[in-house]
């Protein structure tokens, strides 16, 4: 780089100068050294500025979204499922976060990493199932503890390999105060007249704090429950995006948010179009008879 910038200098005076000598001052060609070595220093530099000043800068967010980074590759390995739906979750939270001006580098990396401590325990989530479904040898309570404690594994997980406490923010709050809904269900189904004991069904929290940690939370659950739809049309795909994401405006998960309802609106716009635009190519082929009665 610095080889290119001297020649580059070089030959700029070569063309301008008129006289020669000043082509070779060696007091020009130093700073070009001077400017080298201290480029050389801009990452140990960066890691220290982040360390004092305990900020995460743009640099450190787009290396830990390298999906070829230990942590993400074992995921990759571990808990396919959990992986692709975090990419997915990182791709429509990305695009959202542009539209309301917050910080989308972030979000892509809070996506990347919200679920990570899913792997402790992947076959327990249904995106890695292959047919055995480990929660039949389970109460409904178990399975609600084992579901929750990805969070709590998640964080651990994210501490052990020094993941930002930016970061963190994204795991902790994915899920918010809410429930592990589908155990609960199943549970009161059982129980109409009881409350269960204690925090059983009801994830630790905080809720989402900021608009980065919301709309990861809104991309999380649509892009979920997008996966159990049994059809994609405009139309289906629009009620669930606004059902969804409703459904967590009355739970009252962004009330510490600075969100506004004009945002929350952008935000739903924006899934619907990535969602239509992600499952318009499933479409089916036509078979040979029909291709050949066209002709
Ligand atoms: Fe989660
Ligand atoms: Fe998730």
């Amino acid at each position: 780089m610095m080889l290119a910038y001297v020649l580059f200098f070089f030959a700029f005076k070569l063309i301008k100068g008129n006289d020669i000598s000043s082509v070779f001052d060696l007091n020009i060609y130093s700073c070009f050294v001077i400017n080298a070595l201290l480029l050389l220093f801009t990452y140990p530099l960066l890691f220290v500025l982040e360390k004092v000043f305990g900020f995460t800068s743009n640099i450190t967010l787009v290396e830990l979204s390298n999906t070829n980074n230990r942590l993400l590759r074992k995921m990759s390995e571990e808990a396919p499922g959990t992986f692709q739906h975090s990419i997915q979750v990182a791709n429509l939270a990305a695009a959202a976060a542009i539209h309301i001006g917050a910080k989308s580098q972030l979000v892509r990396t809070g996506a990347l990493y919200h679920d990570i401590g899913k792997m402790e325990n992947p076959v327990f989530f249904t995106e890695n199932q292959g047919g055995f479904n480990p929660h039949s040898t389970l109460s409904y309570e178990q399975s609600a503890q084992v579901v929750i404690s990805h969070v709590a594994d998640g964080v651990r997980l994210a501490e052990k390999n020094n993941i930002p406490h930016v970061i963190k923010d994204f795991i902790s709050t994915h899920h918010g105060k809410g429930k592990a809904k589908y155990f609960y269900i199943l549970w009161k189904n059982e129980h109409p007249d009881e409350e269960p004991a204690g925090e059983l069904f009801v994830y630790p929290g905080p809720n989402p704090f900021s608009k980065e940690t919301a709309v990861l939370m809104m991309a999380d659950a649509v892009e979920a429950a997008s996966r159990s739809l049994s059809e994609y049309t405009e139309e289906s795909i629009g009620n669930l995006v606004e059902k969804i994401i409703d459904l967590q405006m009355q739970e009252g998960f962004f009330k510490e948010c600075p969100i506004t309802f004009k945002d929350i609106s952008i935000v739903k716009t924006v899934f619907k179009e990535k969602l239509k635009t992600i499952y318009h190519t499933r479409i089916s082929y036509p078979e040979p008879n029909d291709i050949a009665n066209k002709v």
